[in-house]
């Protein structure tokens, strides 16, 4: 019988854990919050300490949620938050910084100084120059913090932790914007464009790589997966071949399409970047980015329209039948691809006195949608063919609501995994090639069909209306110089 594994997916809101076997599914589940500090200027910090507790709390909550299924976990696979960073000792394994989270937006200022590379580092690492990626964080800590220590992203310091080695996985190491993009080694140029030539870095390893044994779960396991989040629910998508896209509706929403064992450089402002690395074979995809979905609608539940939270959404909003004519752009962080435009905020336009909840909520699931829309385009132009479905995942993919606008303004089916947290199943499956390297990647990720598939419910004459008032909106802030407070 193959055995179980331990996958735990540390993301920006919390960590999640599942104890999955290919074979019987997922057979434990665990979790523990995180919280984020979202501060003035754009920062948004995390306590490490905070992060490391919730992936041995996680962890440790699925193995006991497993009961006697524990007994057969053979291996530990870790997913992790892309881009977040930070200074850390390597002797002590004690952090120096807190950890700069993926949405701060204060290396802006390093960002704009260094925009004369912007296309050498483009061409180089398939990214383009943006304080959302690792390396303009580091940069910031090292001119800002310390000098201390090493200054990595949270994977190699929690692997560090658990194991007492020092590696990152190439997914990961491709969104630093320090990876040269075809030889999938660091960068000098990059590194020097940074001023973090000389640096200690992490080695960087295949998603399956054995690295080490932790005993922070009980028993010894050996750490065999490690891979970024958006690539891992990739991977557990079954979005193994080009021409499919994913979309996880997380904390910020993120698509990516699988373009096979070339990077294809987008001309569309996406993302070009590794899909993962497995068994030394090499896929790659595309990536765009909506920086607040589930902090989007975090942020209409602290002003009190959706009194419940996330949960609430249909119910408010199905209690109007359309948005009332307001408009809302969710850049609450700025906006990323295609615009690339993170010095800018939201706007919320159309509002009238007979606004209400109902309305509010509607125009972020069409401006959510909408931004989703926007790259599955870019994707589709950068395949050079359209896509035929979206495979969607992710905490907000329970709200009919936002599903059903989605698949109305891409007019194509929405197929919502049955599984709303996936992405622990992606680093499962690396975790299980890892334990098996004979392992067929399609028989590594578990079968989790979709729990429903939205079709499109209104004209494309309609929906190019609708995603027409979006794109005004968005020109106009494209119009407009950064916001007074921003980075
Ligand atoms: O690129 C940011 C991503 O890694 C964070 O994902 O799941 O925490 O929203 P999530």
């Amino acid at each position: 019988m193959t055995p179980a594994v331990l996958a735990v997916d540390q993301g920006t809101s919390g960590t999640k854990a599942l104890v999955v076997c290919p074979e019987r599914g997922v057979l434990g589940t665990g979790s523990a919050a995180v919280r984020p500090r979202y501060l003035p200027g754009g920062r948004v910090e995390a306590d490490p300490r905070e992060l490391h507790e919730s992936v041995v709390a996680a962890g440790r909550a699925a193995l006991a949620d497993a009961g006697a299924a524990a007994g057969s976990v053979a291996a530990v696979g870790l997913a992790n938050q892309g881009e977040t960073v930070l200074a850390w000792d390597p002797a002590t394994g004690e952090p120096l910084t807190d950890a700069l989270v993926w949405q701060d937006r204060r290396a802006e200022p390093l960002c704009a100084e260094l925009a004369e590379y912007s296309e050498e580092l483009l061409k180089l690492t398939g990214l383009p120059l943006d304080p959302y990626f690792a390396a303009p964080k580091m940069a910031w800590i090292r001119r800002h913090l310390t000098r201390e220590g090493v200054v990595t992203t949270t994977d190699a310091w929690l692997v560090h932790r658990l194991t007492g080695a020092f590696v990152t996985d190439a997914s990961t190491a491709g969104r630093t914007q320090l990876l040269d993009l075809d030889s999938l080694s660091w960068s000098d140029a990059a590194l020097d464009v940074f001023g973090l030539l000389g640096e200690r870095l992490p080695l960087i390893v295949d998603a399956d790589a054995p690295v080490g044994t932790t005993t922070a779960f009980g028993p010894p396991l050996p750490l065999t997966g490690l891979l970024v989040d958006q690539q891992a629910a990739l991977l557990a998508q079954r979005v193994t071949e080009p021409g499919t896209a994913k979309c996880t509706y997380g904390t910020g929403a993120f698509l990516l399409a699988q373009t096979g064992p070339l990077p294809r450089r987008s001309t569309s402002g996406l993302v070009s970047c590794v899909a993962w690395r497995l068994g030394g074979r090499t896929s790659y995809c595309l990536d765009g980015q909506v920086y607040t979905a589930a902090s989007a609608v975090r942020w209409l539940t602290d002003l009190g329209v959706l009194p419940g939270g996330a949960a609430d959404l249909d119910v408010v909003g199905e209690s109007v039948p359309d948005s009332g004519g307001v408009t809302f752009v969710p850049a609450l962080a700025g906006l990323a691809a295609p615009w690339w435009r993170g010095d800018l905020r939201g706007s919320l336009t159309g509002l009238g006195l007979d606004t209400g909840p109902g309305h509010l909520v509607r125009a972020l699931c069409e401006g959510l949608a909408a931004q989703v829309a926007e790259l599955a385009d870019a994707a589709a132009g950068d395949l050079g063919r359209p896509l035929e479905v979206l495979r969607a995942d992710g905490g907000l993919t329970r709200s009919a609501l936002l599903m059903q606008t989605q698949a109305d303004l891409l007019q194509l089916p929405v197929e919502v995994s049955a599984l709303p947290d996936v992405t622990a199943l992606g680093v499962a499956a690396a975790a299980q090639m890892g334990l098996d390297p004979g392992l067929r990647t399609a028989d590594a990720v578990p079968r989790i069909g979709p729990s429903a598939v939205y079709e499109p419910r209104i004209t494309a004459a309609e929906a190019a209306e609708r995603r027409g008032r979006f794109r005004t909106a968005v020109e106009k802030l494209l119009d407009r110089a950064p916001v007074a407070g921003a980075p």
